[in-house]
């Protein structure tokens, strides 16, 4: 499974791809608000996302009808190679992303929250698919649950999309390392992750207390 890192915050993902730990990197509209961001700089925020990282950059369009996400998945898509336009599920967004895909633009499928919605997008030639987890557990429902029947479905079947390249499930929306790591065992493709989810990924009590004793018993070695 690889990394992206859920973010639009350029601090954070220099450190991260300092790791060699991601993949990609996935943004939104809340991501970019988050970090204060104005509308005049947001294709060179993309930009410069996009030099830091030696993979896909998710940039989310805002567009509701297909002839305005087809238009702005072109402006985005000129900003870098390695663009992906991030569109949501939804009816219009399966119509630009089959429009899209003759024109061999990667399309993001987001807010998926069911398996037909996810075979849809993935019939309409998406290049990702990115189910949420949390948002469910947010209304008390089992977000693992539904990631695990999208993957499996996805999984029953060939969805080709720009290049020939097989669609690929992102896992999104995710809050804890049990999150990843439940995602990696039902075979998720991708995790999207936010930095400090990342973070927690690394760490483990036993490493800690491992290292503690490492570095107290090393000190009886110098002293013998
Ligand atoms: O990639 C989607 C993600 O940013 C949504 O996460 O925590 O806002 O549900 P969250």
């Amino acid at each position: 499974m690889k990394f992206f890192l859920d973010t639009a915050d350029l601090d954070e993902i220099k450190e991260a791809a300092s790791w060699g730990a991601i993949s990609g990197v996935t943004t939104n509209p809340s991501l970019y608000a988050k970090i204060g961001g104005k509308l005049s700089n947001f294709e060179e925020h993309i930009g410069k996302i996009c030099e830091l990282v030696d993979g896909p950059v998710s940039a989310e369009t805002i567009k509701m009808t297909k002839d305005e996400i087809v238009e702005d998945a072109r402006r985005l898509s000129r900003i870098a190679p390695n663009v992906v336009v991030k569109i949501p599920t939804m009816v219009e967004g399966l119509a630009a992303t089959h429009q899209l895909l003759q024109e061999g633009i990667p399309v993001n499928m987001t807010l998926c929250f069911s398996v037909t919605q996810a075979i849809l997008a993935a019939r309409s030639g998406a290049r990702y698919i990115s189910p949420f987890v949390g948002r469910f557990d947010d209304i008390s429902e089992n977000g693992l649950n539904q990631l695990e029947d999208v993957v499996a479905a996805i999984q029953n079947y060939s969805f080709p999309s720009v290049n020939g390249e097989e669609v690929e499930i992102i896992a999104a929306s995710l809050r804890s390392p049990n999150h990843v790591a439940q995602a990696a065992l039902m075979g998720a493709d991708i995790a999207t992750v936010p930095f400090n989810v990342l973070k927690q990924c690394v760490q483990h009590p036993l490493t800690d207390r491992g290292l503690e004793r490492f570095l107290e018993d090393w000190k009886k070695v110098e002293q013998a």
